[in-house]
């Protein structure tokens, strides 16, 4: 587990509702998202205004896709006593977030956004030269910098938001960081780490600052870190003050980049919905059968006699998802070889995978059968996110001087 200087484990992804999500999704991502709710102070959110900004013509099904798809993570194993679970739509913080953000956001930074205009290109049956397009990856980093997360786990699509989020919220320290009590809470949090310490810090922070010195960086990092005089905003604020900048109101995040191989679907492209290769995560299983029965392998092996190339064959990339070393072993002897068919090297794969829909169906059942229950979660989960996004707002409008009251 790793941890940066004020040992903030906070963790924020989300996802668009697309509904009923399929295997791609569950490796790809919900899978790192049930490990990380282990050691990370997680929150995963439905991204409704986002899927609003390319789909803003069939409102009608939007509702149905977020339960669908909230229902698909209590399936994968995501527990909402870990993980703190919420819908964008229902913290309107967030939209004021990204209204006081657009104020100091270029619109150049925004245009030069690799998914803004490769969208726009990719999708080019839809008018996407909408404002809340070009807004999309602001009102991303409004999600992120509202919980003051540290940690982004993303797909490597996503990588250039979180970029362009570090640096709206450099832009956004520099401006309004230095609030009228930075001096006072400074000489505070220097006091509390004693007079010998604070000159060491000093000292550490000159030859950084002075000479670059990477080091005395990394030391006076430490010092903060390991120091139980202070609490998180004390750290965050001697960090800020380490490297130069104001106060760090809104810390940057890091992406944490989601390494599990991409899902083959039945083609053996990546698996999405608009290929019209997938399986669901909650399938019929005579459909999965059916579908894997009928999936393409090596087209080397016309007949049972003809020796085939798992490495040709998308019923591998499955195999290698779901087989254990023997199977796989199996695999790669028997088809070399001809010693079985297709037919024969596709059942194991089909067994692993009514294996894992049981346990995927078995815990989706009583939100299935009682739809209360998730708008429950949901209900906790927003007020929980509630609560830090409150904090977050008040920290920004006294910085940008829309507190009044
Ligand atoms: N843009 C993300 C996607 O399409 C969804 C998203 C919205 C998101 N806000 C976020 C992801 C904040 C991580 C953090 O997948
Ligand atoms: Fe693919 Fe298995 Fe057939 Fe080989 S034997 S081509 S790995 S399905």
């Amino acid at each position: 587990m790793m941890f940066n200087a004020t040992e903030n484990t906070r963790t924020l992804s989300g996802m668009r509702p697309t509904g009923r999500l399929h295997l791609g999704h569950y490796h790809g991502v919900l899978k790192n998202w049930v490990r990380m709710q282990e050691d990370y102070d997680c929150f995963f959110f439905v991204a409704d205004w986002h899927a609003l900004t390319t789909t803003y013509e069939n409102p009608e099904s939007m509702s149905e896709h977020v339960w669908d798809m909230v229902v698909d993570w209590l399936a994968a194993g995501v527990d909402p006593e870990k993980a703190t679970l919420f819908i964008q739509s229902s913290l309107l913080q967030h939209a004021e977030l990204h209204l006081l953000l657009s104020m100091v956001t270029p619109l150049g930074w925004l245009e030069r956004v690799p998914s803004f205009k490769e969208q726009q290109q990719r999708l080019a049956d839809k008018d996407l030269s909408t404002y809340g397009f070009l807004g999309y990856p602001l009102l991303q980093s409004a999600d992120i910098l509202m919980y003051r997360a540290a940690y982004v786990p993303v797909g490597e699509d996503q990588v250039p938001h979180v970029e362009l989020t570090r640096e709206i919220a450099r832009r956004f320290n520099s401006f309004f960081g230095k609030g009228a009590d930075y001096d006072r809470e400074l000489e505070q949090a220097t006091f509390l780490i004693g007079k010998e310490d604070a000159s060491r810090f000093r000292r550490y922070r000159r030859k950084y600052t002075e000479q670059g010195d990477r080091n005395a960086h990394e030391h006076a990092e430490a010092m903060i870190r390991n120091h139980d005089q202070l609490d998180n905003d004390q750290k965050q604020l001697l960090a800020g003050y380490l490297e130069g900048r104001g106060k760090a109101l809104l810390p940057e995040p890091e992406a944490l980049l989601t390494e599990a191989a991409k899902t083959p679907g039945l083609d053996g492209q990546k698996m999405s919905k608009s290929y019209n290769n997938i399986i669901a995560m909650r399938d019929e299983p005579k459909r999965i059968e059916k579908s894997v029965r009928a999936m393409p392998t090596d087209p080397a092996r016309v007949r049972l006699t003809d020796p085939g190339d798992p490495e040709r064959c998308p019923v591998w990339s499955l195999h290698k998802i779901y087989s254990d070393s023997d199977t796989r072993e199996w695999v790669q002897s028997g088809c070399r070889a001809a010693s079985f068919g297709c037919v024969q090297c596709k059942q194991p794969l089909i067994d692993k995978i009514l294996e894992e829909q049981e346990v995927i169906g078995e815990r989706a059942k009583p939100y299935v059968q009682n739809p209360g229950l998730v708008k429950e979660i949901i209900v906790e989960g927003n007020r929980k996110a509630s609560r830090v996004a409150d904090q977050t707002m008040d920290i920004v409008r006294s910085a940008v001087g829309t507190k009044y009251l």
